[in-house]
């Protein structure tokens, strides 16, 4: 039987990009017809290499851009030169990149050079504020003005999109593949619990567990320094509070908040973990405090608050269920927030309710199916024979079958 024969280059460099697009890498490995190249940027190395080793994907191209500290410029200059050469090598059917990084939009702009196709996952988002996130907003505008394929997580994401004049039939509603990844991985961290007390011996778990992540760039220097103020406070005056703080790599992180937050006794600050042991760490804390998109994401749909250190969101969803609140980064507002939902038991449990506005696990096999679909018609269904059902099997795949 002879089938569709398309080479698709998947393209990331950022531990989020890694995570929300593993769930694909494995989606079109496993279906006939596709010839699937993964190439990472490595914008980011160590954060990285933690989630390419935990779901045994190995890049055929790993572009090794990042330097201590890199700058914007220099890092954009560095993914759009070395994609280039790839993807003449390639010259694949479709490229497949995901969100709003340096290495998305670099990576989409590489292609729309060559006139190679761009399929954008997590399209849509928008704050409409050039500056929040930065560089995020923007890149994530301009990756949708190279992009041919919309893949919107929510309705939200797709009236954006028409509100901006794509066309209607470039734009499929999916889910975010972030919660394919999270429903697969959460069995197994739940199933290794013993292992994780062990590994984190200085955390009492009997204690409420405030976890923390930050490293957004508008809020380098004095937000920063608020919100490790706040922390300090909290920690000062909770002593029956365990926080812990996987600190990002960027050192516009780790210098305020090991400066401020170092030598406290029930403030634990970590590497950055491997997803496996981030999850377990959502899954067992009380609350999230955090600026990351993802984790935006993902905590709703394990039932804890999230309380987001931002003025504004691109994630509107989780604050419309309910589950998430915006606190900024005035000291203030954040101690209030945390200490009220410390005290509060009803707003606590009003905030604490299991949601799942970004998605139930099936994105990537439907981005599978539509582009599968797309790219037979876009090869007017007339290159190297036939497809047997194309587009038809929907199944929710068995991803990650080695971690569980
Ligand atoms: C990047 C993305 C941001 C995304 C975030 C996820 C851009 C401009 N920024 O921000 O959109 O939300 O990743 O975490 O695309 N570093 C290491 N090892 C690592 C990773 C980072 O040492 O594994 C350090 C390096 O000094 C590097 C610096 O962090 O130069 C900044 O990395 P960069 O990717 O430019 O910015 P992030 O803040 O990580
Ligand atoms: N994450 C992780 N280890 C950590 C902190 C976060 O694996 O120590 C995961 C988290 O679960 C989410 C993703 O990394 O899936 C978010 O990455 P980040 O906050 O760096 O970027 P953003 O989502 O803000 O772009």
């Amino acid at each position: 039987m002879s089938q569709l024969n398309k080479k698709i280059l998947i393209c990331f460099g950022t531990r989020p990009e890694a995570i929300k697009l593993a769930p694909i890498v494995k989606e079109f490995q496993k279906r006939p017809g596709f010839n699937v190249c993964v190439c990472v940027t490595s914008q980011h190395r160590e954060m990285l290499d933690q989630v390419l080793d935990l779901f045994e994907i190995v890049p055929d191209y790993d572009l090794d851009v990042m330097t201590s500290g890199q700058t914007l410029e220099s890092l954009t200059l560095k993914v759009l030169g070395s994609m280039s050469s790839v993807l003449s090598k390639e010259n694949p059917d479709c490229i497949v990149v995901q969100g709003d990084t340096t290495t998305t939009f670099a990576a989409a702009l590489s292609a729309f050079y060559q006139k190679i196709p761009v399929a954008h996952v997590e399209a849509g988002l928008r704050t409409y504020q050039k500056f929040s996130p930065f560089p995020e907003e923007m890149n994530r505008q301009m990756t949708s003005c190279l992009t041919d394929w919309h893949f919107a997580p929510t309705e939200r994401s797709r009236d954006a999109l028409l509100g901006e004049k794509f066309p209607e039939d470039r734009i499929f509603v999916v889910g975010n593949t972030v919660i394919d990844a999270l429903l697969r991985v959460v069995e197994k961290a739940r199933a290794s619990d013993m292992t994780f007390r062990k590994e984190f011996q200085k955390v009492n778990f009997d204690k409420r567990l405030l976890l923390i992540t930050g490293h957004r760039r508008e809020n380098f220097g004095q937000g920063f320094i608020n919100v490790c103020s706040a922390i300090r406070d909290l920690a000062k005056a909770n002593q029956d509070l365990e926080i812990v703080y996987p600190v990002h790599l960027n050192p516009h992180v780790q210098k305020p908040v090991n400066d401020l937050l170092s030598g406290l006794p029930n403030v634990h600050l970590i590497p950055p973990q491997d997803y496996l042991t981030f999850v377990w760490l959502m899954d067992r804390s009380y609350m999230v405090l955090t600026d990351s998109g993802g984790v935006q994401e993902e905590v709703p749909s394990l039932g804890k608050p999230v309380l987001v250190t931002r003025d504004t969101t691109e994630r509107a969803e989780a604050l419309d269920a309910g589950v998430a609140r915006l606190v900024g980064t005035e000291m203030e507002r954040i101690v209030y927030w945390v200490q009220r939902l410390l005290d509060d038991v009803d707003i606590y449990q009003a905030m604490s309710r299991p949601q799942n506005p970004y998605g139930d696990g099936t994105s990537s096999g439907q981005i599978a199916k539509v582009l599968e679909g797309v790219l037979w018609q876009s090869s007017g269904g007339r290159t190297r024979g036939t497809i047997e059902g194309a587009g038809s099997h929907h199944e929710r795949s068995d991803l990650f079958q080695n971690l569980t």
